[in-house]
């Protein structure tokens, strides 16, 4: 190597580590974080109420005049608090979404702390019936903190979120299910007792199945529907595949919509809905299509028959299960008639998801197949 080279290479090392240097020290001096809004307001009692110190902002530093505005460097009580520096105190609830989107509208802001992340909270937001109601200056409508609370924020992944989804629905029923207050606008304040009750709650709020719906499973988020605007096929749909496309697609589906009927709500109501069975289809008077359905209409008849349908192919069910009691009494191989019992139980998982096209012929199907694995 010529010498010129070898000392012009050594410069480049010498700067090359200069540089590196100085850089590591400015990001160390961006990590030592000064907060005098924190050390002031702790010093002196006068922290908000609800302050979490694991508050998703103060996890990412984004201190208290990330939101409030302010210097956070100094710690004089004036200058920090003062106009010149941006500080906008405290925001009125009709400030509130604005005062979030600050950043949270920002797209390049955000992207650099999630690199997917929604920013469009606050435009939803207007579109809801909270939001609408606070721009005409409601003040009971929701805003940001009624769902999120101001201090203590936690993603919505975090069990301790207000908006983690076993929390959701007691955070809707801290305002829909106050009478007086529900009464200003003729809404019925029952939703989350029936909710619970129902087998959505029951599995979301006993046995922790996050894969149930909460209330904003159905109703979203932000850009909350108005429930008359909830495609309710749609929104069941979602998580019942099957039954929607079977529903949807049969002759009933396309009458119920000329009617203006409730798709899925009709017959399984929406807050309240039930464990299913048998009984729910036929002719008799706990049946759902006698709601609408009278002798010598077709529909009459198809419920009938589906009814039987699936009657014969549980009574055959049970009589296999028998004999697999006592096959197994006897100490005999059970495996072949375990394996073909399992097979009959599909049968009638898809033939009570196949009631939805409300065609006896399609349910007659598949008890059939049924029928013959149990012959
Ligand atoms: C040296 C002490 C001190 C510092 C520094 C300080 N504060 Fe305060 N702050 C106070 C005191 C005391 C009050 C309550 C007295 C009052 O209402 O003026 C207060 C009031 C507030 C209020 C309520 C105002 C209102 O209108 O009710 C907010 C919000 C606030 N501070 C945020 C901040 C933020 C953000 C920072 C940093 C940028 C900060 N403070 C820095 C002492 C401090
Ligand atoms: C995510 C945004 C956000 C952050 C971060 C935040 N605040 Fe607030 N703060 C609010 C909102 C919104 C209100 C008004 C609603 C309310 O009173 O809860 C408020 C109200 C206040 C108030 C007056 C009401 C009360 O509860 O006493 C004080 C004081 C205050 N904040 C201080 C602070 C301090 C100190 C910090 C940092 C430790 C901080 N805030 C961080 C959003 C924020
Ligand atoms: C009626 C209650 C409600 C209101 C009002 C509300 N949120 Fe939410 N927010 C939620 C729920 C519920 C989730 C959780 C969604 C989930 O589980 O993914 C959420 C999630 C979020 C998230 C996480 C990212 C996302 O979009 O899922 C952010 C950020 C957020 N909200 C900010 C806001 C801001 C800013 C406002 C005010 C403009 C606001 N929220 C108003 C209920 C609400
Ligand atoms: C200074 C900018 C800023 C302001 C103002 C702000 N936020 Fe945030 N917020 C963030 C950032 C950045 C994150 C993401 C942190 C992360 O992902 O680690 C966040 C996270 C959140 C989350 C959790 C998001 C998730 O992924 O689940 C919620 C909810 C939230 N903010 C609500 C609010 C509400 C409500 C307000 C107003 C009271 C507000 N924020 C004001 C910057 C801000
Ligand atoms: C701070 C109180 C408050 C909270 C929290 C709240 N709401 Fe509301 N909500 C209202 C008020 C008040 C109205 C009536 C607005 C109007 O009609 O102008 C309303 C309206 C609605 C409506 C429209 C009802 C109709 O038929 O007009 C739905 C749906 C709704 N809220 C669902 C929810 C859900 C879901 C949550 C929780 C994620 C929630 N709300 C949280 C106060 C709240
Ligand atoms: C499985 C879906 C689903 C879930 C979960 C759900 N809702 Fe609803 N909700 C609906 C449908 C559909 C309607 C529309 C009823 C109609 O228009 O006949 C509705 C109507 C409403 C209304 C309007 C008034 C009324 O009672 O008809 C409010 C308020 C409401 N829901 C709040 C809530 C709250 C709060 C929760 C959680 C405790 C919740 N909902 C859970 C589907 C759901
Ligand atoms: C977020 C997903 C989700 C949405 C949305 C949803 N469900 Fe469900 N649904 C479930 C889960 C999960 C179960 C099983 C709960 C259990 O039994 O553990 C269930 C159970 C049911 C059952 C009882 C099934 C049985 O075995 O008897 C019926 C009926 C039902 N849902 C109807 C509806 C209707 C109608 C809607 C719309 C108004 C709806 N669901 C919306 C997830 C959902
Ligand atoms: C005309 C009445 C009717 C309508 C409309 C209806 N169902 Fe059903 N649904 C039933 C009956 C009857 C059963 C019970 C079938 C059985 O067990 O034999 C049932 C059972 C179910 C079950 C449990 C069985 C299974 O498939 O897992 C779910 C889930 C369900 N329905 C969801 C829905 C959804 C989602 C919609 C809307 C897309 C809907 N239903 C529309 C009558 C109806
Ligand atoms: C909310 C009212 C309602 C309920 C409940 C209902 N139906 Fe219907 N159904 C209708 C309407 C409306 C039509 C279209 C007019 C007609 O043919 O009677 C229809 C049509 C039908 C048809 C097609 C008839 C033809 O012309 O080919 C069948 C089959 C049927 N329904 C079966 C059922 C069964 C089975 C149930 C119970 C699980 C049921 N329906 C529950 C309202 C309902």
């Amino acid at each position: 190597m010529r010498k010129e080279t070898f000392y012009s290479l050594i410069i480049i090392l010498f700067f090359s580590a200069l540089i590196f240097a100085v850089q590591n020290e400015e990001e160390n001096k961006e990590h030592i974080v000064v907060n005098t809004c924190l050390t002031c307001h702790q010093e002196e009692d006068s922290m908000p109420e609800n302050f979490h110190e694991e508050d998703i902002h103060m996890q990412e530093d984004l201190s208290c005049a990330g939101c409030h505005g302010g210097d956070p460097t100094t710690e004089d009580e004036d200058e920090s608090m003062s106009e010149e520096k941006g500080f906008v105190g405290v925001p009125t609830k009709a400030e509130i979404p604005n005062f979030c989107g600050k950043c949270h509208s920002d797209f390049t802001f955000m992207r650099k702390y999630q690199t997917r992340i929604a920013t469009d909270q606050v435009s939803q937001f207007y579109t809801s019936p909270h939001g609408k109601g606070l721009k005409k200056g409601d003040k009971n409508v929701a805003d940001c903190i009624s769902c999120h609370t101001s201090h203590n924020i936690f993603s919505a992944k975090d069990p301790r979120s207000t908006v983690y989804p076993l929390n959701v629905p007691r955070t809707c029923n801290n305002c829909h299910g106050k009478k007086l207050l529900m009464m200003n606008y003729n809404l019925k304040t029952d939703q989350f007792k029936k909710y619970s009750e129902s087998v959505h709650g029951n599995a979301l709020l006993n046995k922790n199945d996050i894969g149930a719906p909460a209330c904003n499973d159905c109703h979203g988020n932000h850009g909350m529907n108005a429930p008359e605007a909830i495609s309710v096929s749609h929104v069941c749909g979602a998580c019942h595949l099957h039954n929607m496309e079977y529903f949807t697609e049969s002759k009933m589906g396309h009458a119920f919509k000329e009617n203006d009927f409730h798709g899925c709500e009709q017959c399984h109501g929406h807050h309240a809905v039930q464990k299913t069975n048998d009984d729910m289809v036929g002719i008799d008077e706990i049946s759902t299509c006698v709601n609408c359905h009278e002798k010598g209409e077709k529909g009459y008849a198809a419920a009938d028959t589906i009814r039987t349908y699936l009657g014969n192919l549980v009574a055959k069910y049970d009589s296999v299960k028998t004999r697999l009691e006592e096959v197994q009494a006897q100490g005999m191989n059970d495996i072949e008639i375990s394996y073909l019992l399992k097979e009959i139980k599909h049968n009638i998982v898809k033939a009570r998801t196949l009631v939805h096209t409300f065609d006896q012929n399609k349910v007659g199907e598949e008890t059939d197949k049924g029928i013959k694995i149990a012959e």
